[in-house]
């Protein structure tokens, strides 16, 4: 038969059909950013919020849509909405409930990027941001005012550890009407149930553990209800939030070995707080499982297990300087953001700024424990002490 269309034309609209009978035991990639509409009836009716159609590449793709039904269903939430970065999830746990006037309460161990949220944009559209104890528990209520509209929960908190008892404070968020968002990226929400703790919203940087091997940047936010939802959901469309179906496929790639790495990690990383414990040069280790660690007794009763990420302190006698010196004698321990992927990691942190009353400034150090061989990360921390 003669050809109707040029070459050109063709190359755009190959005449193709999904093949029967093709099975794998990984999912395909769908990319969009136009999505076809079988007439325009249906263009008409779309919604954004109809996750029983796509409308546009910004809404999803069935890629993206996988991973999103994944991540609810793990958490036993109503549903989630991916966003570029862990980072950008967290704003996006913020913005949707607050507006000028407006109070929230964040712990005063946060994600340190969280700070900068508060300084800056939330600053900017008049929001307060007051800091609390993270061991404040229950007591959090003195702090709730009328005009508390969210109370952050991070646990454990970031490098210093502290572990928060989340049903106390959210129960007494509830009573004063707030909302209770968790930042859930330690545990993956695998070893925290955050719902049934009390969290209205969770997050995930699923740059962690559930992405795995240190190639990308992505966040999520789990709804409890659907009226939590469609506020994210909603602001998120207004403003443009997606990910790229291929970096999604590579967090979907990542998601079955993810039990598999956090038992590892979480493994290795208590073989290593327990020997850190034995070393003299060392005068605490915060490591949620262990009793030393703030809110272990939280820990004991919340979550169903430990992550490869802790901190431990170095004795009076070790300065900021000597933290440097044991860090910068690594070799298979790397000096960067980030954790949950596949190499370890080792950094200090000057808390002397936002923790002025941490009483041990300057000599912590924190780990992030990867999928090396253990014996081999312990031969490196000992070339560590070496140098101390
Ligand atoms: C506790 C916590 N939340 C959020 C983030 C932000 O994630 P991302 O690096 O994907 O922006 C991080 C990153 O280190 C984190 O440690």
């Amino acid at each position: 038969m003669k050809k109707m269309t040029h070459p050109a034309t063709d190359l755009i609209h190959p005449k193709r059909a999904v093949p029967p009978g093709f099975r794998s035991l990984v999912p395909g990639t769908e990319r969009a950013s136009t999505v076809l509409f079988d007439n325009v009836g249906k263009w008409l009716n779309r919604s954004g919020f109809d996750e029983s159609i796509y409308t546009y590449g910004t809404s999803g793709t069935p890629t993206t849509r996988d991973l999103r039904n994944r991540i609810a269903e793990w958490e036993g939430g109503f549903a989630t909405v991916l966003f570029p970065s862990g980072l950008a999830a967290v704003a996006y746990a913020f913005l949707p409930f607050v507006k000028p006037g407006d109070h929230v309460l964040v712990p005063g161990n946060v994600y340190d990027p969280v700070r900068g949220l508060a300084n800056g944009l939330l600053k900017q559209m008049n929001v307060t941001v007051e800091y609390y104890d993270p061991l404040i528990g229950a007591g959090i209520a003195a702090q709730m005012k009328p005009n508390t509209k969210l109370v952050w929960v991070e646990t454990p908190g970031s490098i210093t550890m502290e572990i928060s008892d989340l049903p106390a404070i959210a129960a007494a968020a509830h009573a004063a009407g707030a909302l209770v968002a968790i930042d859930n990226t330690y545990s993956a929400g695998w070893y925290l149930r955050a719902f049934e703790l009390g969290a209205d919203v969770s997050v995930h940087a699923l740059t962690k553990y559930p992405a795995g091997h240190s190639d990308l940047v992505m966040g999520s936010i789990t709804a409890k209800d659907e009226t939590v939802w469609q506020r994210v959901k909603d602001m998120a469309l207004q403003t443009g939030q997606c990910c790229a179906p291929d970096d999604v496929y590579l967090v979907l790639r990542g998601l079955p070995t993810m039990p598999l790495r956090m038992r590892h990690a979480e493994k290795v990383a208590l073989d290593i707080a327990h020997w850190l414990k034995t070393r003299p040069e060392v005068k605490l280790v915060l490591h949620p499982a262990l009793p030393d660690c703030p809110g272990h007794e939280t820990w004991k009763r919340d979550f169903t297990g430990s992550t490869g990420i802790f901190s431990f302190v170095l004795q009076d006698q070790f300065n900021a300087d000597a933290a440097a010196r044991f860090i910068d004698a690594l070799t298979l321990f790397g000096i960067g953001a980030s954790w949950g992927g596949i190499g370890s990691l080792a950094l200090t942190y000057n808390l002397t700024k936002n923790r002025s009353n941490w009483p041990h400034q300057g000599a912590l150090i924190r780990l992030g424990i990867g999928l090396e061989e253990p014996s081999d990360l312990i031969a490196d921390l000992e070339g560590g002490f070496a140098a101390l």
